[in-house]
């Protein structure tokens, strides 16, 4: 890969998403095989999270294991970056004991930031702006169950938050048809959706944002959702929760869509809110698939990155 880090998907071109993909299909294959792959073999990951994490923490250390790395976990709490070291002197010191970092954190800035001055591979693990990791997975984990992701209508509900603006961005790169279905005041970040509009002219996608689920949902292929409250907005959590009550991903809205339409949520998933328990247990629903597949492409992500 050209790029040092993995912060946006915008930094990575079309053949290097197809290669990720690739790599992620044989070290999948290979560990369903059970046959050992260890091209990390004596390098370590720093993991720093400031926000919590069950899929990207257990992801990243066991995908760093399976490849012969080590991880390190070291919450924000317990570092002196939460005593005012900062961003930058971090970097450099951890830049001198392991191979890469990967960082979930609230502002877009900091992981920026992070990667300017770290001299070895920092891979963004969710910031309030983006979440390629996940984004990555979801085309990866629909092209695995439906053939190719192309020509599909893939209807995301919700906030327009971090997963909205990373899959707006991976379907302006890859030409893909999604629409946004989003509530009034809570679109995603403008700046994100003009690059992913520029890609689009390019690629052939087609990106829509609308606020009427009824209709979007509507010969859907794929109904994607994601929590009501991001981490970090809980103050905002009630008044979110009565704006985004007819968002909810129902048997009401998936009668609506395409016969074999597949549910997604890049979890944790709130139940009762944006989806409902009976949607959770249905057949169609592929969200513990795509749970799984952030292993197999994060690890092909870390085998690029930390392998050169
Ligand atoms: N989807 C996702 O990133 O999950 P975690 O918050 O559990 O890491
Ligand atoms: N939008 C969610 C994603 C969690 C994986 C959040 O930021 O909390």
């Amino acid at each position: 890969m050209r790029s040092k880090d993995l912060i946006s998907i915008l930094d990575l071109s079309v053949a290097e998403i197809e290669e990720i993909f690739s790599t992620a299909r044989r070290l999948k294959e290979k560990q369903k095989k059970g046959e050992e792959c260890l091209p990390l073999k004596g390098k370590s990951l720093a993991m720093i999270f400031a926000k919590s994490s069950t899929r990207t923490r257990v992801s990243f250390e066991v995908g760093m294991l399976q490849l012969g790395g080590h991880a390190l976990f070291m919450s924000t709490q317990d570092m002196q970056l939460k005593r005012g070291e900062t961003i930058h002197d971090t970097a450099k010191t951890l830049s001198r004991y392991v191979d890469g970092i990967m960082m979930r954190t609230y502002s877009h800035k900091d992981v920026l930031e992070m990667a300017e001055h770290a001299t070895i591979p920092v891979i963004n693990g969710l910031t309030d702006l983006l979440h390629p990791c996940q984004a990555l997975t979801d085309i990866f984990t629909i092209i695995e169950k439906k053939g190719a992701a192309a020509g599909l209508k893939i209807v995301y509900l919700g906030d327009g938050d971090n997963v909205a603006n990373s899959l707006a961005v991976i379907a302006g790169k890859l030409g893909l048809f999604l629409v946004l279905c989003i509530p009034p005041g809570y679109e995603p970040d403008k700046g994100i959706i003009k690059e992913a509009n520029i890609l689009a002219a390019g690629s052939g996608a087609k990106i829509e944002i609308t606020n009427d689920p009824q209709a979007a949902a509507i010969a859907a292929d794929i109904l994607y959702t994601d929590v009501w409250t991001s981490m970090g907005k809980e103050q905002e959590r009630e008044e979110r929760l009565r704006v985004f009550k007819p968002y909810q991903l129902n048997s009401k809205l998936l009668a609506k869509a395409n016969p074999d339409c597949l549910i997604m949520h890049c979890l944790p998933a709130h139940r009762g809110e944006e989806i409902t328990d009976e949607i959770m247990a249905s057949r169609q629903n592929i969200s513990f698939d795509q749970a799984e597949n952030r292993l197999h492409v994060q690890k092909a992500i870390l085998a690029l990155l930390l392998g050169k």
